[in-house]
């Protein structure tokens, strides 16, 4: 076990693990066993050994597996081998659920891999659990504003998310904006339809492509993308100040509005246009269906742009990319972070190195163009962006007042709360038989007992 009991003591973060229970985190067999690894394996955690000339290795733990989150990795992966750093995938192919639950299983067994993709309010969570370091970018760096200040290098959503009280808690890598609609271009030019800016269109170019045989909409049943999809519904019959209410507050009485009601009654009624029944397919897979023509759209975060890249199809030939009717104005962002597991075997400068480089103009360019995503930077170089990207960077950098996390990707609140607010959607989209208010009423109880805002 490497972490150093030590410092974690000194911190006083040792006294806050035991006074805030964080059972939502890791359930309540996670203290017992950290407490003895810790105890057991505090005195081995002194030695860190490092030969100055040799490779230096890094093991990332992250969830991305697709071609496009491939390339991404590689830019990053290149650039660091060109400073002689190598970097080692820990990926684990089943998402990010099945990646928070080997991530918290190599904490507690004492081999946490040195970095893992941990996003939104877990990173804050984890940080008071002592569990991960903070990142130092140091002076000097190529991170600069015009004011030559690095601290004011992020866009302030994303600094507010990655530093707390001067500590900067994870690197931040893109921003990725949901709330969009991808489709097939050929097949839309094809049938003369257009891409759809309001639901009379969308219904308009569904209908149609239903006609012609194809699948309109290539949605999958995995939960995650069905909470992806209604998010974006949520918004689109709202407001963000509506939707941060329902899912950053959790305001009880948020659930029983008719916003909310008319968001569940667009999702129902969306059913008719996917395949029957509906399945669960992997997202790069439903992607593929939109790719091949099999079917003509699908609403998904930009990580699908990275991917129809990287199988060679390109923005605004083979497809494009419309903002989902109603939420042109709006961002739904989920922003990728990578933080530091608290190990000894991990030299601070190594990972202050790291990410230094990450966040370099010229990385984040590429690194986001392969992503699908945008760059965390607020100066960033536009030129490089396609249109998709370009006007993702444009809504997003509007500000707070138009941009709402993503409650599918963590970002809005805690796992409890998140998965329980899922389940409930799931439900009510799959069993035709649950009416909208039988789910409202359940889900404003449910939010009655779910963990605060912090
Ligand atoms: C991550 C993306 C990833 C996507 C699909 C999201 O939660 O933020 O980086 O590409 O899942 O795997």
């Amino acid at each position: 076990m490497k972490i150093n009991i030590n410092r974690w003591a000194r911190s006083g973060t040792y006294a806050q693990f035991h006074r805030r229970s964080a059972r939502h985190l890791f359930g309540a067999s996670f203290f017992p066993a950290l407490a003895f690894l810790l105890h057991t394996s505090g005195c081995a955690a002194q030695n860190a050994i490092q030969a100055p000339q040799a490779p230096q290795a890094v093991q990332v733990l992250t969830w991305w597996k697709s071609a496009g989150e491939h390339k991404a990795v590689d830019v990053l992966a290149e650039r660091l081998n060109q400073e002689n750093i190598v970097w080692h995938d820990a990926v684990i192919p089943s998402g990010g659920v099945g990646a928070g639950i080997v991530l918290k299983s190599r904490v507690l067994a004492g081999t946490a891999p040195d970095m893992a993709q941990l996003k939104g309010p877990l990173i804050n969570e984890w940080f008071d659990l002592g569990l991960i370091n903070e990142f130092r970018i140091l002076p000097g760096n190529s991170v600069t504003n015009t004011s030559g200040r690095w601290d004011k290098a992020f866009f302030p959503t994303v600094e507010e998310l990655v530093r707390t009280q001067g500590h900067l808690l994870a690197v931040p890598l893109g921003v990725h904006r949901m709330n969009l609609i991808f489709y097939n271009r050929r097949v839309f030019d094809k049938f003369g339809l257009h891409a759809p800016e309001t639901w009379d269109e969308f219904t308009a170019a569904a209908d149609r492509l239903q006609k012609e045989g194809i699948v309109p909409l290539a949605q999958s049943a995995e939960p995650w993308q069905l909470a992806s999809l209604f998010e974006a519904l949520l918004l689109a019959e709202s407001s963000p100040e509506f939707y941060r209410r329902a899912f950053v507050t959790k305001d009880p009485s948020a659930f029983s509005d008719p916003r909310f009601a008319r968001a569940l009654t667009k999702m129902r009624s969306l059913k008719k246009y996917m395949s029957t029944p509906v399945r669960e397919m992997d997202w790069a897979d439903a992607t593929k269906l939109v790719a091949g023509g099999e079917a003509g759209m699908i609403v998904m975060g930009d990580f699908a742009k990275g991917e129809l890249n990287a199988w060679g199809y390109a923005t605004d030939v083979n497809f494009g990319c419309v903002a989902v009717p109603n939420t042109a104005d709006y961002h739904i962002y989920n922003i990728d972070t990578l933080v530091l597991l608290k190990k000894d075997s991990m030299p601070q400068e190594l990972a202050d190195r790291i990410a230094q480089i990450m966040v370099s103009p010229n990385v984040q360019a590429d690194y986001n163009i392969a992503k699908g995503s945008v760059s965390v930077l607020r100066n960033a170089d536009q030129t490089r962006m396609d249109s998709c990207a370009r006007s993702s960077w444009k809504v997003f950098s509007r500000g707070s007042a138009v941009q709402v996390p993503s409650l599918a990707h963590d970002m809005a609140t805690d796992g409890i709360s998140k998965d329980a607010i899922i389940a409930e959607t799931v439900r009510f989209f799959m069993d035709d038989s649950i009416k909208v208010t039988q789910t409202q009423q359940r889900l404003g109880a449910i939010t009655r007992s779910l963990p605060k805002a912090r």
